[in-house]
């Protein structure tokens, strides 16, 4: 049989409305380059994976001025109006060099300071079990459930509670198909362990680190060039 082999996606089509500002989030400078730059050269810097498709707005040209782009194992495809669309039309653009039991990591744009280390280390726990698995943090914050007048209804057992992070990798034909049910039934899909948890697949929490913060609000991007600049981490 041959092996499986590892592809990355990357959706990089959404306008990032909660930072404010003209430019989309993954486009924000930080520590040299763009957001999107440090995310895509940490897949690339992954010899495992074979290509990367990045998923953009159909009116995106900014990448054509960017080197990481020049790289031959990067693929573009058009993204969609939703983030898990993005993600499926980045999964259809390996039809024809991709199998459907390969691996495939998909990893927010917005995700900068990810760190080859804990790439491999989701590597290695998803080979060994045989698992689809995503890199996640431990909640260290008691947690609230609100009634829509904000006042608590619940307190959550943190001990059980994760915050999902990426990349999240899974063998890419149950990933599309899981995908594609998740957007017949309408479910809101946030990550792609959503959809996967959803068509019933076991999903693997894979401790990752605190540094892989996701860019949302303004305040996300000094912290993560001071992440960047400590690659060794807290
Ligand atoms: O908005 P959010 O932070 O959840 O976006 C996560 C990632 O999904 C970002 O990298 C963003 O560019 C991407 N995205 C996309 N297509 C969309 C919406 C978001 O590729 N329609």
């Amino acid at each position: 049989m041959p092996a499986r082999r590892c592809w990355g996606v990357i959706p990089a089509a959404g306008i990032g409305s909660r930072m404010g500002g003209d430019t989309p989030k993954q486009y924000l400078q930080v520590a040299g380059a763009t957001v999107l730059e440090h995310s895509l050269g940490a897949l690339l810097e992954c010899a495992e994976i074979a290509a990367v498709v990045v998923a953009l707005h159909p009116e995106d040209s900014r990448p054509a001025h960017m080197a990481c782009f020049e790289d031959e194992r990067v693929i573009i495809a058009p993204g969609g109006a939703e983030r898990s669309d993005s993600v499926l039309a980045g999964l259809e653009a390996l039809a024809g060099r991709a199998g459907d039991s390969d691996w495939v990591l998909v990893h927010d744009a917005a995700r900068p300071c990810i760190r080859g280390e804990d790439i491999r280390r989701l590597m290695a726990e998803v080979n060994a079990r045989n698992c689809g698995g995503i890199l996640a943090q431990p909640v260290n914050d008691t947690v609230k459930r609100a009634r829509d007048d904000r006042t608590v209804e619940a307190t959550l057992d943190r001990s059980r509670l994760w915050r999902a992070q990426t990349p999240q990798m899974f063998p890419l034909g149950l990933l599309r198909d899981a995908l594609a049910q998740a957007r017949e039934r309408g479910g809101a899909v946030t990550d792609e362990a959503s959809a996967m948890e959803m068509a019933g697949h076991p999903v693997l929490l894979v401790p990752g680190s605190p540094g892989n913060l996701k860019i949302t609000l303004p305040a996300d991007l000094p912290l993560a060039a001071w992440y960047l600049g400590h690659p060794e981490g807290v």
